[in-house]
């Protein structure tokens, strides 16, 4: 691990205080950081301790702070995460935590291959052992001896166990590492699960999106990286400052959503007009994510305010949770959803398409069903 404190090296590269304090507010507005007020115990006045504003808290921990090790696998998973991490549109934030990390080992992103990228990994893993963050990006595949995913001649399971035992926190990033994504979607033929199920009893942060937003992702390896400890989670083990609110809490087109003004197709009059996209299957009352707020590309725009509904990417069961299209995620058309599935499942619509809506429809009342027990 390098020597150096994290504001020596950013020094070096010519970044100055002032600079560095900017850089240091971005990070804790990022990661949620409020001003920390004087600690007072038991009611004394007087004052214990000092009290920080966030960007000096921030700016302490990175000039004593060298930079943190992390290595990161991929097992069942299409990049995505990565993708959208390194083209993120955000350099000031992203840029700052990715130059304070020293990605030891990443299946995409490293110049070496095979035999000698996997030497890298086992150094570092001996070098740094109970120092590194663990990231997994991709479902686990355990079935049948794990023969599904295979990396070196070793299952993802078998690799996941070897990088686990020696890591200080494991983060899963993406809904397939979170919760086992569009691998585990039915009929699941690699028998995928999430990180959490291949490694029961250890603590796994979770951040879930398709893909996750870079931001959050940086800004909980800065929490990680400032604090040495994981921030607050919710109960899916998700950090509770990026996932606290769900998409419809903020969500622009909310003041649609009250005064019951719904678009009913992709192009109809309503959807013209920025009406609300429930009806036309938006997730966003049951989905927690930063997406409203944070947004994607730099803060341009998110899915709903791009004119699509919330596909609820964030959330456990996301690709057989009803279906893209049909409302299921919130009571509002319940009972019409419920009706049709019933007339669809008596076979008062017959053909192939009529097959297909009535299996997703059957998919929606079951989901429905199961949340609300
Ligand atoms: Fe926005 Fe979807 Fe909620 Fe409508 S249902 S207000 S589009 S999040
Ligand atoms: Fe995913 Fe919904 Fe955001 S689909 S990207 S959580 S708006």
């Amino acid at each position: 691990m390098p020597d150096k404190s994290i504001f020596e090296e950013l020094k070096e590269k010519g970044v100055s205080r002032r600079d560095f304090m900017k850089l240091c507010g971005t990070v804790a507005g990022a990661i949620g950081l409020t001003y920390l007020p004087p600690v007072k115990l038991n009611g004394a006045s007087a004052k214990l301790g000092r009290s920080y504003k966030p960007a000096a808290l921030v700016a302490k921990a990175l000039a004593t702070k060298s930079r943190l090790p992390v290595i990161w696998l991929e097992f069942q998973d299409c990049a995505g995460c990565s993708e959208a991490l390194t083209r993120s549109q955000s350099p000031t934030l992203v840029d700052l935590v990715l130059n304070q990390i020293t990605v030891e080992y990443h299946e995409t992103l490293s110049a070496a291959a095979g035999f000698q990228a996997d030497d890298a990994k086992m150094a570092a893993m001996k070098k740094y052992a109970g120092k590194y963050v663990l990231v997994i990006e991709g479902s686990v595949s355990p079935k049948d001896g794990g023969v599904y995913c295979t990396i070196g001649g070793k299952s993802s399971l078998a690799l996941l166990q070897e990088a686990a035992a020696g890591a200080a926190a494991i983060i899963a990033t993406g809904n397939c590492a979170a919760f086992g994504g569009l691998p585990k979607a039915n009929p699941n033929p690699t028998g995928a699960v999430s990180v959490s199920e291949a490694l029961p009893g250890k603590t796994i942060l979770n951040i879930p999106g398709c893909p996750a937003i870079p931001e959050v992702f940086t800004g909980t390896l800065a929490h990680f990286l400032i604090f040495g400890t994981l921030p607050e989670l919710d109960q899916l083990n998700r950090p509770k400052t990026f996932y606290g609110n769900t998409i419809h809490d903020r969500c622009l087109r909310r003041p649609f959503y009250e005064a019951g003004k719904f678009a009913s197709s992709f192009d109809d009059e309503g959807a013209k007009q920025g009406y609300c996209l429930y009806k036309l299957g938006c997730k966003g009352p049951t989905t927690y994510n930063a997406c409203a707020s944070l947004k994607w590309c730099g803060g341009l725009s998110f899915p709903v305010q791009s004119g699509h509904p919330c596909l609820g990417c964030s959330e456990p069961n996301f690709w057989d949770g009803g279906g893209f299209y049909q409302g299921q995620s919130a009571p509002l058309d319940r009972p019409a959803l419920v009706t049709a599935g019933a007339a669809l499942a008596t076979g008062a619509v017959i053909g192939a398409g009529a097959a297909a809506a009535n299996h997703a429809q059957k998919k929606t009342a079951e989901h429905d069903e199961k949340k609300e027990k």
